[in-house]
């Protein structure tokens, strides 16, 4: 048997693990220098490129209008404004996502409620979302995490009954489909970040999409300046610029074929895993309909059944060659931001009633989300020009520590 290459052996991979994102033709330069020489830089000063990317955005999601911003913690914040959420409302989040889904509420001078996760999806689960509703809950936001879609017939079936409002947070899911529809399209308002090192890349952006007009009109009002000087309302400026616009075109087109190959990949992973003890993939089985992305693709981690850390076992595994790594998030109810209770939208009056006589943050609020994230949760990156090689290679890996975990 091959001596682990964290003891001296030879590592199952040598080439560098793909990255994403990545240049791919130039035809992304053209369009940007396009959109430089026609020395129209910003949407509200003429130039094309915003304008037709909305259009084309909100056509392929199934929404009636897109609004673009300048990153995808705004379109967060800009979905919550545009369905009513402001100081005294409760916003209920999954307690498994990016900060910023959270830090959006308290922007919007709302307060954050935290519910927790189901571990087979890692995703809002229902129940938690249902026993958190009080009579200030106006928003909840599913966080389809990891590009799995969550359960939105349970959360909009919960949310239709209390009149709740539905923001999705579709960061991590470009092209994600529940039962037919793309996600961002089955709340009242759906936001996706398009940063750096999301499936839609161009460095810093977002944009929030939705079935009703009224919703895209007040995001569009609300990123830019709250209407205009004459309207007398408020709001930031937070709009996107056309560079970034004109890449954002260039880049759409390719997202579902890239969501193939991520598809693709994952059938392989799973697949193989499926055979190794110890590592389960989320979800395990998808309900018929589900047509993930796979931003990340994760494994809970069982180290009763393995045997060694889970942090051992990963510097193994990257040891041969393959970036499976512990995943960056941590539980939200902990974070200094909510648990120290210090920002501004705690000091406000109108928040007062909320936050009275309630624990809603620190340790052991949301003990399925702490016991995923501090045991569980394992990350690999299955992007693009990642393919059947990589996934032999990262099951291959796994395959080999795990036969030798007595070593570790
Ligand atoms: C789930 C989720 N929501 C929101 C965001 C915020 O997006 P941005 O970094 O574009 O502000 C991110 C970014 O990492 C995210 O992963």
């Amino acid at each position: 048997m091959d001596k682990l290459a964290l003891s001296g052996g030879e590592p199952v991979r040598e080439t560098p693990w793909p990255e994403w994102p990545f240049y791919q033709t130039d035809e992304e330069a053209r369009a940007v220098v396009d959109a430089l020489r026609s020395d129209h830089l910003c949407s509200a000063h003429g130039g094309g490129a915003i304008a037709q990317f909305e259009a084309d955005f909100a056509e392929w999601c199934g929404a009636v209008g897109a609004v673009t911003v300048n990153s995808g913690s705004s379109s967060l914040q800009v979905a919550l404004a545009a369905v009513g959420v402001g100081p005294g409302d409760e916003v209920i989040v999954p307690c498994y996502t990016y900060y910023s889904s959270a830090t959006s509420v308290l922007v919007q001078g709302a307060i954050p409620v935290f519910a927790d996760i189901d571990r087979e999806t890692a995703n809002l689960d229902p129940v938690s979302f249902e026993s958190l509703i009080t009579d200030r809950t106006k928003a909840v936001m599913p966080v389809h995490a990891n590009g799995i879609p969550v359960d939105m017939d349970a959360v909009m079936a919960i949310a239709d009954a209390h009149g709740i409002q539905v923001v999705e947070d579709c960061s991590h899911a470009h092209g994600a489909v529940y039962k037919g529809q793309m996600v961002g399209t089955l709340g009242q308002a759906g936001a996706f970040s398009i940063q750096h090192k999301k499936i839609l890349s161009v460095g810093e952006g977002g944009v929030v999409v939705s079935r009703d007009p009224e919703v895209v009109a007040r995001a569009r009002r609300f990123v830019n300046l709250g209407g205009g000087s004459s309207t007398g309302d408020l709001g930031p400026n937070l709009r996107m610029g056309e560079l970034h616009g004109a890449l954002a075109l260039v880049r759409m087109q390719w997202v579902d074929e890239q969501n193939d190959q991520r598809r693709e990949n994952a059938r392989m992973l799973a697949q193989a895993v499926a055979e190794l003890p110890g590592l389960q993939t989320v979800p395990e089985a998808l309900p018929d309909g589900v047509n993930p992305t796979y931003y990340n693709f994760i494994l809970d981690y069982k180290r009763e059944e393995i045997g060694v850390d889970r942090e051992r076992f990963v510097e193994a595994v990257q040891a041969e060659g393959v970036p499976l790594r512990v995943n960056g998030y941590r539980p939200l109810n902990t974070m200094p931001v909510f648990a120290n209770q210090e920002a501004w939208p705690y000091k406000l009056s109108e928040n007062q009633p909320i936050l009275e006589g309630r624990t809603l943050y620190g340790e052991g609020v949301c003990p399925v989300t702490e016991a995923f994230l501090s045991e569980g949760n394992l990350e690999l990156k299955i992007h693009p020009p990642c393919g059947e090689q990589e996934m032999t290679d990262a099951a291959g890996a796994m395959r080999k520590v795990l036969t030798q975990v007595g070593e570790l």
